[in-house]
This record gives structure tokens, C-alpha cells and sequence, in this order.
């Protein structure tokens, strides 16, 4: 029998490339998500692009209920925790809404998986938890640190994984902190939705190269980087996806060491904000006006991983190139100039 996964926020961004690869490799999934930041649609796709229907429940983590009856219905080997909020500028505005889904959601989770016996559990953190960073490329011993609610809330989760695993060594709690996922399925049929006018860099570029926003603001040309414009270690999200197997692989053999288990999933490689910006317009083609404009409050410089851990442990590493992100991007934006809807 094929082992089961719960994928809690499978209809999200990583979430739904996660369940494409979990399928591939012979996982047979469940998706719990509330839809408070995706669409039916992803699942839709999902399930055409495996030619076979995802089984999907509408729920909310902190509904007890809910979460109750989807661990009596099915026999789980483990959780995938995608469900969360994750936007840092609104997390700012509402702690509260950021703590109760973020922590006390997981905590509801965890709860439940111990009451039925459920023990292997991967979850999704942050690179954003090691602060800004004293030592590059960063390794998973890094001191952590966060400087907003989103960041606490990955901090506390992951403090709340240690120490269920001091109080019972019986838990398999595989924690991944990603860098820069960005991206799309190579179909063009999912990839990132953002609501409203996107944060995050690469949704930005796309906007921009197809029309939708005029020009795009480089926060900051004058860090202490090669071309001074801010460093990260953008990941591909399939290479990420392939991520989440490689730990669940992992914890499947029999005689792995249990316990909190903190992994970086990034390729190792920075690149600059400005290099982003060139490799977009020459895959697209595309015309992509910027302007230089202040620093935005809270950024860093540079963050990049070091991805020894994942390659030693899991035997996983990222493949995929920048021309392949931004390549797929482009695909998922042209065919979807609207995302889902
Ligand atoms: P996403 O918003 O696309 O996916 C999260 C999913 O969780 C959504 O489908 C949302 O509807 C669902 N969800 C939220 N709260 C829920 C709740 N209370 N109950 C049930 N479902 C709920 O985000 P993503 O980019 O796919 O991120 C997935 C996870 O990875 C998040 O935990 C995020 O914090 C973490 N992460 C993301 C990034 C990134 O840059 N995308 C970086 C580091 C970590
Ligand atoms: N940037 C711009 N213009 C924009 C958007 C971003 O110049 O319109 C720059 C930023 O200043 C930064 C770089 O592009 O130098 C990357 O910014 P993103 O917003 O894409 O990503 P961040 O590194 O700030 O943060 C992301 C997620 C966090 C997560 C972190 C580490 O948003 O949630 O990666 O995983 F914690």
C-alpha cells in the first residue's frame, strides 16, 4: 500500500508543485486547505496534470472538528505542513491573525497527530529565521533570530519541534527552512498567484514584462553586493518540491535518527536582484523597466544557503537553473495573465 500524506495547504504555491511530486513518487496524498490563499483551481489542474483526482477537504487547521475526522477517516504515515500565512508586511498589521493560524493552527495539528499516532511530520520554515545572517553561505547551525511576526511565528513552531522531540524521540520532525522559491510547474498550469500587487521580487518581474504594472522598484543599490542590489538564493519550486520527497524518503528508512531535524533547502548560489532582472528579459524577451528606489525597511543584503546538509542527508540538490525559473515564470504568467481566477 501506498504510504498516505496529509499535505496541509496543498492547494498553495509550493503546496500544490509538492503534491505533483509526492504523486510522482508514489505517495498517495490528501489535501487539507481552508482556500484563504488559493483557489480550487490549483487542485483542478493538479489533478489533470497526474491524470488522477486529488482528494481535497476544505478545512481550517484550528478546527478541531474538521481535523479530527480527517485523521478517524484515513491512516496517515505522515503530515506535510504547508498550511500557514505568509506575508511579512501583514503580519506586521495583524500579529494576532499571524499567531492563531501559524502557531496555534500547528499546535491543533500536532495535537491531533499525537492523539492518533502520527509522528512524521515535515514542516515549512523559513531561511527568514536566521535573521540577518553574520556568515555566508548560511548552514543550519546559524543563530536564529526574527524581526516580525511572520518570523517569530516560523521561530516559535520551530521551538515547539524541539521540544516535543526532548519530551518524546518518537517524532520524526523534519523542519525546512527554504530560501527563494519561485518559479512554476513546467506545464504552465500552476504557479504563484499573489493577491493584489505581489511583495516578492519574481511575481513582480512577471507583472511587469507582461504589462500588467508599469515598472518594477529595486529596493536598494547601494549594499555591500557585487552590483549592490540585494542577494538571495532563488530556488526553483519544483526542485523545492522534490525537497519534500527527499525528506519523506528519509524518514521511510527504517533506521534514520529521529527527532528535530533542520534542513536548507536552497541551491547554495546568490543572485543579485539585477541578475534576476537581465535573465527575465532575456528569457522573455521582454522589455522590463525598473527605477532604483530606496531600501525597503527590513531587507538584508545578501542571503544565501549553504545546501550541504540536504545533499548529505537526503541526497537532494537543487537542478534547475535561473534561466529555468525565470523560463517557467514567464509560461505560468503569459498562459495565466489572471493567475486561477
Ligand atoms: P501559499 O499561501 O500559496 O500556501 C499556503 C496555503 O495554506 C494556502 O493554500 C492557504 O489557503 C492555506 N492556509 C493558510 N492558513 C490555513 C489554515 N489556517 N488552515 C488551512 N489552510 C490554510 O504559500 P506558499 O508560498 O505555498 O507557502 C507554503 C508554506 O511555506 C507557508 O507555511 C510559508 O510560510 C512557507 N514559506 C514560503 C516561502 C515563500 O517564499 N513562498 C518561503 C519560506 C517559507
Ligand atoms: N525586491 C525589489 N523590488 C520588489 C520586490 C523585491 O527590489 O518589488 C528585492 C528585495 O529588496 C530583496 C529581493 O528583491 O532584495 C528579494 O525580495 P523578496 O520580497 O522576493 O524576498 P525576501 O528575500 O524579502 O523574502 C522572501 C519571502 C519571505 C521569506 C524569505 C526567506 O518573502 O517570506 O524570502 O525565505 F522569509
Amino acid at each position: 500500500m501506498k504510504p498516505k500524506i496529509l499535505v496541509t495547504g496543498g492547494a498553495g504555491y509550493i503546496g500544490s508543485h509538492t503534491c505533483i511530486a509526492l504523486h510522482q513518487a508514489g505517495y498517495d496524498i490528501i489535501v487539507f486547505d481552508n482556500l484563504s490563499n488559493s483557489s480550487v483551481e490549483a487542485i483542478n489542474r493538479v489533478s489533470n496534470l497526474i491524470k488522477t483526482p486529488v482528494t481535497f477537504i476544505k478545512g481550517d487547521i484550528r478546527d478541531r472538528a474538521s481535523l479530527q475526522k480527517v485523521f478517524i477517516e484515513h491512516s496517515f504515515f505522515g503530515v506535510i505542513h504547508f498550511a500557514g500565512l505568509k506575508a511579512v508586511g501583514e503580519s506586521v498589521e495583524k500579529p494576532l491573525r499571524y499567531y492563531d493560524n501559524n502557531v496555534s493552527g500547528t499546535l491543533n495539528l500536532l495535537d491531533i497527530m499525537r492523539a492518533h499516532d502520527v509522528k512524521n511530520f515535515v514542516f515549512s520554515s523559513s531561511a527568514t529565521v536566521y535573521g540577518d545572517p553574520d556568515v555566508l553561505p548560511i548552514n543550519e547551525n546559524a543563530p536564529r533570530s526574527a524581526t516580525n511576526p511572520y518570523g517569530h511565528s516560523k521561530l516559535m513552531v520551530e521551538r515547539i519541534l524541539e521540544d516535543l522531540t526532548s519530551a518524546d524521540e518518537g517524532w520524526s520532525l523534519v523542519t525546512l527552512r527554504y530560501f527563494n522559491p519561485v518559479g512554476a510547474h513546467v506545464s504552465g498550469q500552476i504557479g504563484e498567484d499573489p493577491n493584489g500587487i505581489p511583495n516578492n521580487l519574481m511575481p513582480y518581474i512577471s507583472q511587469v514584462a507582461v504589462g500588467k504594472l508599469a515598472q518594477l522598484s529595486v529596493f536598494g543599490n547601494d549594499y555591500a553586493t557585487p552590483d549592490g542590489t540585494g542577494v538571495r538564493d532563488f530556488i526553483h519550486v519544483t526542485d523545492l518540491a522534490y525537497g519534500h520527497v527527499a525528506a519523506l524518503d528519509y524518514i521511510q528508512q527504517q533506521d534514520h535518527p529521529t527527532g528535530f531535524l533542520p534542513i536548507n533547502l536552497g541551491t547554495g548560489k546568490g543572485s543579485s536582484v539585477l541578475e534576476l532582472l537581465t535573465a527575465f528579459s532575456e528569457v522573455s524577451g521582454q522589455r522590463i523597466p525598473y527605477q532604483f528606489a530606496p531600501r525597503r525597511a527590513g531587507d538584508i543584503a545578501s542571503c544565501y544557503a549553504s545546501a550541504d546538509k540536504a545533499k548529505a542527508l537526503l541526497g537532494w540538490e537543487a537542478e534547475l537553473s535561473i534561466k529555468d525559473m525565470c523560463a517557467d515564470t514567464w509560461r505560468w504568467q503569459r498562459l495565466n495573465p489572471n493567475g486561477f481566477s
